[in-house]
């Protein structure tokens, strides 16, 4: 790291020393191999690094999808490896918001009823649910297609989906693992305008991973992994430039 950690007040996730192993038959996958990172509050990190690096490795434990071999995992200031699955999966719901790379939507659910969908375990009105939807939906620039399927939406109207579903919550740290990688790059750098002002409206700290260089450029703070270890990571030292709109 160049600089010092922020203080535990200011931290979304901390990592340290952890290691990743998958066993495949015989075989031991040494996919992060001690990996130590601190993510300040509020902040835009993009992890980038060769195909098979452990990025999305990194983002499964940081989403609490998996956990690590071995290492300390804090997200929020909380020990996730302490709590029980129970514990974990009611964590994750009230505070975490994934991305998937192939957008992971329910295919027989409306865009409408997609982004409702994470809302069951921690919001009781059906009216509040399907109103903070449409809400993030219409921020999204979805409005008029609430009611279509994913088939009948473009690639880029579903990875909007797929953020409008992560934001719904609004969850204090949002992962994405490689969001622009299907998309044109002028969808793509919609999609990170679009994030970027949820960043800054919401103060929502938002963990992507990608080999998108408008992506990458745009990051305030930037990890290369190779091998399973970090091998740099760089803070933009300039301001934000102001947020840019959406269409
Ligand atoms: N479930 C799994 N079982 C066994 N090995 C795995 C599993 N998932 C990932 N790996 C291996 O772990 C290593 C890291 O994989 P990971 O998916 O984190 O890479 P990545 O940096 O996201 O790559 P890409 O840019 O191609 O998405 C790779 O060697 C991969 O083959
Ligand atoms: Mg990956």
């Amino acid at each position: 790291m160049e600089q010092p950690p922020p203080s535990s007040t200011g931290v979304a996730a901390r990592l340290q020393q952890v290691t990743k192993q998958y066993q495949l038959g015989k075989t031991t996958v040494h996919a992060l191999r001690g990996i130590d990172l601190t993510i300040a509050i509020g902040s835009y990190t993009v992890i980038c690094g060769p195909s098979g690096s452990g990025k999305s490795t990194a983002l499964q434990l940081l989403g609490c999808l998996d956990m690590p071999t071995s290492g300390t995992l804090e997200i929020a200031g909380q020990d996730v490896i302490a709590l029980s699955d129970a514990a974990r999966t009611t964590f994750r719901a009230q505070h975490l918001g994934f991305v998937f790379q192939n957008f992971n939507l329910l295919p027989v659910l409306t865009a409408l009823e997609n982004v409702e969908y994470p809302l069951q375990l921690t919001v009781r009105d059906p009216a509040e649910r399907r109103e903070r939807a449409r809400a993030m939906l219409t921020a999204v620039g979805l409005g008029d297609l609430l009611h279509r399927r994913p088939a009948e939406l473009s690639g880029g109207q579903r990875q909007r989906v797929a953020v409008a579903r992560a934001m719904v919550k609004r969850p204090r740290l949002v992962l994405a693992d490689e969001p622009t990688a299907n998309l044109d790059r002028r969808t793509g750098a919609e999609l990170i305008a679009l994030m970027r002002a949820m960043q800054r409206e919401h103060q929502t700290t938002f963990i992507l991973s990608s080999h998108d260089p408008q992506m990458i450029e745009d990051a305030d703070e930037r990890i290369l992994i190779e091998d399973g270890r970090v091998v740099e990571s760089t803070r933009r030292q300039a301001p934000l430039a102001p947020a840019q709109g959406v269409s």
